[in-house]
């Protein structure tokens, strides 16, 4: 039987992640759905986790529509300059992010790879991601962890939401059901904790925490970049 493969675009074709340029433009239609109606919350919650409390210069990873990019852009303090940069290989999701940026300056999309950040060390205070890391193989997930540490500056915080092992039957029934629905292996990886294996195995190893977990089957992470650090 041939895999039915949705189109990529250009950049999207230089990654092994699975990537959502074909559901754009229904993106923000589906994405409610898939959380059952919580995600807007969710994202308020990571948004929350982050302590955006100084005018800060924060990445968004794998952005996809920049719904959350544009949460914590007006979550910053407006007394200072801002820049929060949302990024997607995904160029089409990239699209529809411009299309939805508004007037706010200091808020830019780029459609490139989570484990190729165009950024230099330390350039930003904060990084968030959520709902990504399950669309990522589990070599790309520890090169990703470790870009976030390279491109997060010392004292810097992480926070990532993602699928994570399931505690409860009802946990377990959500998560499962994605992995049925998709057929995405990602999933199962992430079902069976290869994200915090991920973790250990980049270099936030004894630097990540579960903060909070939602639906039995979703985990908060969040990551503090030492102050002193050799890496
Ligand atoms: C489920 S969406 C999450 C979007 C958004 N963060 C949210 O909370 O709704 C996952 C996104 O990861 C993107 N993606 C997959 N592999 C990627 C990679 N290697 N680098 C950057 N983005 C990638 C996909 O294109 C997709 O838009």
């Amino acid at each position: 039987m041939v895999k039915y493969r949705p189109p990529r675009s250009r950049v999207a074709q230089r990654t092994a992640g699975i990537t959502l340029d074909h559901a754009a433009p229904l993106y923000d239609w589906l994405a409610p759905l898939m959380t059952l109606g919580a995600e807007r919350r969710l994202h308020r919650q990571v948004v929350a986790r982050l302590t955006l409390t100084r005018p800060s210069a924060v990445l968004d990873v794998g952005c996809g529509t920049g719904a959350l990019t544009r949460q914590i852009y007006d979550a910053l303090p407006v007394a200072g300059p801002r820049r929060v940069c949302g990024i997607d290989a995904a160029e089409a999701m990239i699209a529809v992010a411009h299309q939805k940026a508004g007037a706010r300056p200091g808020l830019e999309f780029a459609a490139t790879l989570a484990e190729e950040l165009p950024y230099p060390d330390a350039a930003f205070e904060r990084v968030a991601s959520t709902f990504f890391f399950h669309h990522l193989p589990f070599d790309l997930k520890v090169k990703s962890l470790a870009e976030i540490w390279r491109v997060l500056c010392p004292g810097g915080q992480a926070v990532i939401l993602d699928v994570d092992t399931p505690y409860s039957l009802f946990g377990k029934i959500c998560a499962w059901s994605g992995y049925w629905l998709f057929h995405q292996a990602e999933i199962a990886e992430n079902i069976h904790g290869k994200l915090r294996a991920a973790l250990d195995a980049s270099p936030w190893r004894g630097q990540w925490q579960i903060v909070a977990r939602h639906s039995g089957y979703l985990s908060f992470f969040s990551m503090t970049k030492p102050q002193e650090t050799s890496l």
